[in-house]
């Protein structure tokens, strides 16, 4: 087990051997070693450790990034459910009561989040100035002008086919709802079979750089993975670029926090009174423990650990964007949006203190042709993966999938757009760079679940330490 480690991770070879030694002394013993005991040490891929960022985001980070979560501003997010999957009929699983999605109601939602640019359009004269201060608090809405929407949509179009990595959702559609986060929160919700399982398979199999030779399903819920195919596996794997393999590793990432969370809020009691939600020692074991998965569940967790460096690099990296004075997390209640975007600075500002950032400058390094077309395709799998998060038969999932790719998309737009490429370091971003509000709610909520994930890590971890 230990030697599979080196199939799939072999690329930075002086990095991984360091980390190879572990647990070859002594065969592990209790269940948290099985699922453990290999995430430790260096990371593959990247100069950094899992201890460094186990006490970096448990007790610097978490806390505060939980408290900016609460606020107006992050809590609610448009988002349409209701788009029809682009791929097949879908079947709904819609009636599942915990895959509700209970969107707000029109007076919950603060005026200022609804409407940001309504009480600048009314003072606009001139389209251009309107426009400008859409963008500039990232919020479009149906109460400006006809025209300027269509503006604002066309400079969104432009911006898309340069630098996004997911489809823009239509936020403007009429089916386009506000819906409270912290009242639907990501947790089991039961969404399991042939349905949930194709999701995950058509992402995998034709969206993750398989090519036809590769017989072994990359899906890890697939059954009937010979020993003898894996070796292929992971040597395919070990072959690809680095990019390509990144990808596969940020998908089996979020994978993997998606699963913590649900091993992490499981319905554990039902009766008519209450539901109790919690920790579920077996459903983690099943997903993560080395033997039970053989070998798999521990890689897995460490993808979690490289995509949780890859957005941490992007939020330091957009730090900038941040700080220019006319930025404000507007929701319309000036004092608390203040004091947020003072939370959110101090947070940007832990974060660029990390020592051990993620060094995107070897991604789409190599010779400048092959480099853009790498990059496109990149961005047109990711796209096409933030499509099928359309699919999803529970709304509830739905719901968290979006937000998730959009906020993972958000990050890859930041890491590698030109626009920023151009003017950093010392600049930061030029002011052609832009995020809309509904990038910044997904970029910092989805980043909230991996951190809440790699928390959740140190939960299991102590659960499991005195079983066998
Ligand atoms: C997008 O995903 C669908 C469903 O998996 C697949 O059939 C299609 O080939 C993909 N398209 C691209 C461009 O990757
Ligand atoms: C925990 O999950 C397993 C499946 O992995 C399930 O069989 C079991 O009933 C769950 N335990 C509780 C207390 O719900």
């Amino acid at each position: 087990m230990g030697r599979g480690w080196g199939f799939l991770f072999g690329l930075l070879g002086a990095v991984w051997l360091l980390s190879s030694g572990h647990g070859e002394e002594q065969p592990p013993e209790t269940a948290a070693q099985r699922c453990f005991c290999q995430v430790s040490g260096y990371l593959d891929d990247c100069t950094c450790d899992v201890e460094t960022i186990d006490r970096f985001n448990n007790y610097r980070l978490f806390p505060r990034l939980q408290k900016l979560l609460e606020s107006d501003y992050f809590r609610y997010y448009k988002v349409n459910l209701k788009r029809p999957c682009p791929f097949w009929n879908d079947i709904s699983q819609c009636g599942r009561r915990d895959c509700a999605v209970k969107p707000c109601q029109s007076d919950e939602v603060p005026d200022g989040i609804k409407s940001a640019s309504y009480k600048y359009s009314e003072e606009a004269n001139n389209l251009i100035e309107e426009c400008e201060q859409a963008e500039r608090l990232g919020a479009v809405d149906e109460s400006l002008s006809e025209e300027t929407q269509k503006a604002v949509l066309q400079w969104t179009k432009h911006d898309d086919s340069s630098d996004n990595f997911c489809e823009a959702d239509d936020i403007q559609s009429p089916e386009a709802e506000y819906v409270d986060l912290l009242l639907n929160p990501e947790r089991y919700t039961g969404y399991k079979g042939p349905d949930a399982w194709k999701i995950w398979n058509v992402i995998y199999e034709e969206n993750c750089f398989k090519p036809q030779t590769i017989k072994r399903p990359l899906n890890p819920l697939a059954s009937g993975q010979g020993k003898s195919e894996e070796n292929t596996f992971y040597s395919w794997l070990e072959g690809l670029c680095v990019e390509k393999r990144a990808f596969y590793r940020l998908i089996s990432g979020l994978h993997a926090s998606i699963n913590v969370h649900l091993s992490a809020r499981y319905l554990l009691q039902e009766t008519w009174l209450e539901k109790k939600w919690g920790h579920n020692i077996t459903e983690f074991q099943q997903r993560f423990d080395g033997i039970l998965t053989e070998g798999e569940g521990p890689r897995r967790l460490k993808n979690l650990y490289f995509l949780y460096l890859i957005e941490l690099r992007a939020l330091s990296k957009v730090l900038p964007f941040f700080e220019r004075p006319d930025f404000q997390l507007f929701t319309g209640n000036k004092i608390q949006d203040e004091e947020n975007k003072m939370l959110l600075l101090e947070i940007l500002h832990e974060i660029k203190s990390f020592p051990l950032h993620f060094d995107e400058n070897s991604f789409f390094a190599g010779d400048k042709k092959e480099a853009h077309k790498l990059k496109e395709d990149f961005r047109l799998h990711f796209r096409n993966i933030s499509r099928i998060m359309d699919c999803v038969g529970c709304f509830k999932c739905r719901l968290w999938g979006k937000l998730q790719t959009q906020g993972l998309g958000t990050a890859l737009k930041i890491l590698f757009s030109e626009k920023l490429i151009a003017n950093m370091p010392e600049s930061g971003p030029s002011y052609e760079f832009h995020l809309t509000r509904q990038e910044i709610v997904s970029l910092f909520n989805a980043f909230g679940r991996i951190s809440t994930s790699v928390k959740e890590l140190e939960n299991f971890r102590n659960l499991l330490q005195n079983i066998h």
